[in-house]
């Protein structure tokens, strides 16, 4: 029998062993996924800390059920190592480690290059090998086949299969999880991407939609992100405007919506946060200059979206200016951490960058999130005020709200601040407003 079918087979009948590799927000939900659907499921992941919990029963992602995972770990349908030896038992592994920027904005590729050499060392014949990370057109084909070629001896499209599905999960999104997102496939040949394709048709709850290549299904997800990106620019940039006309943008935002076609509604912000959208264009403007092609959209959005945090900074001086206060020396309270509303990830959060600009002119500041208590940003350990409480409000000059969780009550905001800069418009329903200003 040859690759193909053998691996049909073991799909169909869902004898298949899956390796799950980066156990992060991404790769947890996946493997509880597989593993539900009745994949013997393992997953890979160099932090032993996470392997412990999971091996324990012990979910530490938002998007995992708890007691999904703890069911799965009791059956023995999942279970974690470090250990990359354990890739010989398996038949189709998923890839999704970290692809941040590195100190330069450039795509930092390490963690892929290393986890496909460790995975190449031990890969044996008829097995699947799909990347879920976002990275540039190009990644699959010409830098993770030669890695695995290379390390396992193994000839890609005879003794193995390898292609790209990008992953699309929207933390704390309460409609679309893993489960039910419809995902691309794209595999080196068009029989790979049908089988490939099977394995995810087996446990998703969505459409699974083919294309040629791994670089197309590559570009398609970066041109997801991107959209974003451009266009939240597009509405931070107006939003600018808007506050020189007088007008609120949020306002215009609302009543262009009622249009049904031709317009999707973004909202300003203090800036991107989060592993995706702010970090994933600059893979394709970085892939691009090897061509000598300038993705200038993609620069221009970057120019505006990273302005935002000083800009919400500024935006803040001037309310301060109001009561005679200088930023410098006013007590700052910064309602939000997280990149976005009810999640506990921090990552490229723009709230951090705007404590930063308020540290810089010298306001003194605290925090309130209660979904992350404390957070690192380069090198220093930030600890969280416990509670929201009444004091802690009126003691502040300003309340600067950067993340709109739902969990925070803000009646009681509105009640007791002096002043509230409010970048999320998260109070728009609170009908006292002499003290609430809006981005
Ligand atoms: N978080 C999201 O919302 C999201 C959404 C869609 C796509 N993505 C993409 O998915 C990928 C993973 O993102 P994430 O948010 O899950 O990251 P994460 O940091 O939460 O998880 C990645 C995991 O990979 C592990 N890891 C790192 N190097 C490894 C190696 N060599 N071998 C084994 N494990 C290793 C890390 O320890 C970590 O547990 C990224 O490319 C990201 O762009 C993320």
């Amino acid at each position: 029998m040859d690759t193909l079918t053998k691996l049909k087979e073991k799909i169909v009948s869902h004898k298949a062993t899956v390796g799950v590799v980066g156990l992060g927000y991404v790769g947890l939900p996946l493997a509880v996924e597989k593993a539900r659907a009745g994949f013997k499921t393992i997953g890979f992941d160099v932090q032993k800390q996470k392997v412990d919990m999971v091996n324990a029963g012990h979910n530490y992602i938002g998007d995992v059920v708890n007691e999904d995972l703890q069911a799965l770990v009791e059956s023995g349908m999942l279970s974690a190592t470090t250990d990359f030896s354990f890739v010989k038992d398996v038949d189709f592994i998923a890839i999704c480690v970290p692809t941040p920027l590195d100190a330069h904005q450039q795509p930092d590729i390490s963690f892929v290059k290393g986890s496909a050499e460790a995975i190449a060392k031990h890969l044996t014949k008829d097995t699947i090998v799909v990347l879920e990370s976002t990275t540039y057109p190009g990644t699959t084909e010409d830098l993770l086949k030669p890695i695995l070629e290379k390390g396992s001896g193994l000839k890609c499209g005879e003794d193995f299969l390898l292609g790209f599905s990008p992953e699309r999960v929207d933390p704390g999104n309460l409609i679309y999880k893993t489960k039910n997102t419809p995902k691309v496939v794209g595999g080196i040949g068009k029989e790979a991407t049908h089988v490939i394709a099977e394995m995810y048709r087996q446990v998703l709850d969505s459409d699974i939609y083919e294309v040629s290549s791994p670089a197309v299904a590559e570009m398609e997800k970066i041109l997801e992100n991107t959209y974003r990106n451009i266009n939240i620019a597009l509405v931070n940039e107006l939003t600018m405007l808007c506050h020189k006309l007088g007008i609120s943008m949020w306002e215009v935002v609302d009543a262009a919506k009622t249009k049904p076609y031709g317009f999707q509604a973004f909202y300003p912000g203090p800036g991107l946060g989060g592993h995706c959208i702010p970090l994933d264009p600059y893979y394709l403007s970085w892939k691009a200059r090897e061509y000598g092609f300038h993705t200038s959209l993609i620069e221009a959005s970057g120019m505006i979206n990273d302005r935002m945090p000083e800009y919400t900074v500024s935006r803040c001086g001037e309310v301060l200016n109001r009561f005679q206060k200088s930023i410098n020396g006013a007590k700052v309270l910064i309602l939000g951490v997280a990149y976005k509303q009810d999640i506990d990830d921090y990552r490229e959060s723009p709230a951090l960058r705007v404590i930063e600009e308020f540290q810089k002119r010298g306001a003194d500041l605290s925090y309130y999130d209660p979904w992350v208590p404390q957070y690192r940003y380069k090198g220093e350990t930030y600890q969280g005020l416990k509670e929201l409480s009444p004091e802690a409000l009126a003691k502040a000059d300003i309340v600067v709200i950067t993340t709109a969780h739902t969990n925070v009550d803000y009646e009681m905001v509105q009640k007791y601040a002096k002043a509230i800069f409010d970048t999320k418009n998260v109070m728009k329903n609170i009908s006292k407003r002499e003290n609430i200003e809006v981005l």
